[in-house]
């Protein structure tokens, strides 16, 4: 991509949200030690940023954004419209030989076009997932920021498949899931640090742990009052509930009789989740991410949509797609048995993926 070998390079991520800081300071992290004269800033558009959505992952993953373009929430236009501003203007500035960027969101979708437009290459971290539901805002961003990246990397077989479908030929690298590089590298320092368990009392029991962010299935009232319905059961242990914003706003309309036995909790850190999830007899949720660290971590999962992205997730029976129609979930909970089988963790790079990426990009920059 360069033809000046060895000369200074400079790279630019572009993160934005909760899960996009995990997945960046995992590959800084990597690459400050393997490449120490390479400059790689970091980008925050400022699209998450309350504490324990955003300064709670950057103290305790000691990662420092050295941009944050403050842009709040907002409509998707203008979320995405205010990042692309600021992120141009960045860009223009600091000249970066390469843009990466995240994920799915609409900071990953700005970042893209943002640098694409002055010409600057990017490579997307994630590339090739689809659901195939063209409703989901993080489709779209999906579609547009692969069509736009010069390097593609795809974090299992399927996204390597789906891009091959839609006729991609260069630039596809399947590197596995940075998640499970992350995992392997935060888990034993969750293990020394969280006192989670201590914290919410939940040593001695069983529980379950349930997330949901979704649009879909958080921003109408009675849509998740109905899926909340289906847990509260008097038979069920607790369930810990670490609730996203988009749906805490949602459910503070619901009566608080309507979450009987379910412990709402503000979002928790990286390592605290990491904990929870290793815990949890069951996990109940609509994240990516968190589909995918049940599965790493041997946990039954249940997955409240009606399709996934890491369908790899399902093949020996640790993650099953239930819907958000109580009596499915209540189906799926009771059908539920562990599986024979151990997760298929090569399917994700096996721990190797910020490995691969690193190759690709000191390639790509001719270092
Ligand atoms: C975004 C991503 C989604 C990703 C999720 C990770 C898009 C379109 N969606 O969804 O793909 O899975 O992040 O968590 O980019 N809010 C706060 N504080 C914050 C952030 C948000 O209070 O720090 C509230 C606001 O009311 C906001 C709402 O949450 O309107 C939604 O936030 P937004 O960033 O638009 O989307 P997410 O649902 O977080
Ligand atoms: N996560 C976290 N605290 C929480 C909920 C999630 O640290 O309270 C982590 C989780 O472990 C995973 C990532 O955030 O690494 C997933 O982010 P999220 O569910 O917000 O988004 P998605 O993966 O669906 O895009």
């Amino acid at each position: 991509m360069f033809d000046v070998p060895g000369a200074q390079r400079k790279l630019l991520s572009v993160v934005g949200a909760r899960p996009q800081f995990i997945k960046a300071a995992m590959l800084s992290r990597t690459l400050a030690r393997e490449a120490p004269g390479l400059t790689h800033l970091h980008l925050h558009t400022g699209q998450h940023y309350s504490p324990d959505m955003a300064q709670v992952f950057f103290d305790e993953l000691n990662y420092r954004p050295d941009f944050d373009l403050g842009v709040g929430s907002g409509t998707h236009a203008r979320q995405t419209g205010d990042a692309m501003i600021g992120i141009e203007k960045v860009l223009m500035d600091e000249k970066p030989d390469l843009v990466i960027v995240y994920g799915d969101t609409n900071s990953t979708l700005a970042g893209a076009l943002a640098a694409v437009k002055l010409h600057i290459p990017v490579a997307h971290v994630e590339a090739g997932l689809r659901s195939g539901n063209r409703r989901m805002p993080e489709e779209i961003n999906r579609i547009v920021t692969d069509a736009v990246s010069e390097i593609l990397f795809c974090p299992t077989p399927t996204s390597v498949n789906n891009l091959k479908k839609e006729g991609r030929k260069d630039g596809v690298i399947h590197t596995g899931d940075i998640l499970l590089d992350t995992l392997h590298y935060f888990l034993p320092r969750a293990h020394e640090t969280s006192d989670v368990l201590d914290r919410l009392a939940l040593n001695d029991q069983p529980f379950w742990l349930l997330t949901m962010h979704r649009p879909s299935n958080v921003d109408d009232e009675s849509k998740l009052g109905m899926i909340i319905k289906a847990f509260i059961r008097e038979d069920r242990p607790r369930i810990i509930f670490p609730c996203h914003p988009r749906t805490a706003k949602t459910l503070d309309k619901l009566s608080s009789h309507d979450l009987d036995n379910i412990d709402v909790i503000p979002p928790v850190s990286y390592l605290d989740m990491l904990v929870l999830e290793e815990h949890a007899s069951l996990i109940l949720t609509d994240s990516g991410g968190v589909q995918r660290e049940a599965y790493f971590l041997s946990r039954p999962c249940l997955t409240l949509r009606e399709e996934t992205e890491w369908p790899e997730t399902l093949e020996e029976g640790w993650n099953h797609i239930v819907g958000t129609d109580p009596k499915a979930i209540l189906e799926g909970i009771a059908q539920l048995t562990l599986p024979d089988q151990p997760p298929d963790l090569e399917a994700f790079g096996n721990g190797k993926a910020v490995e691969r990426m690193q190759q690709e990009i000191l390639k790509a920059l001719g270092l």
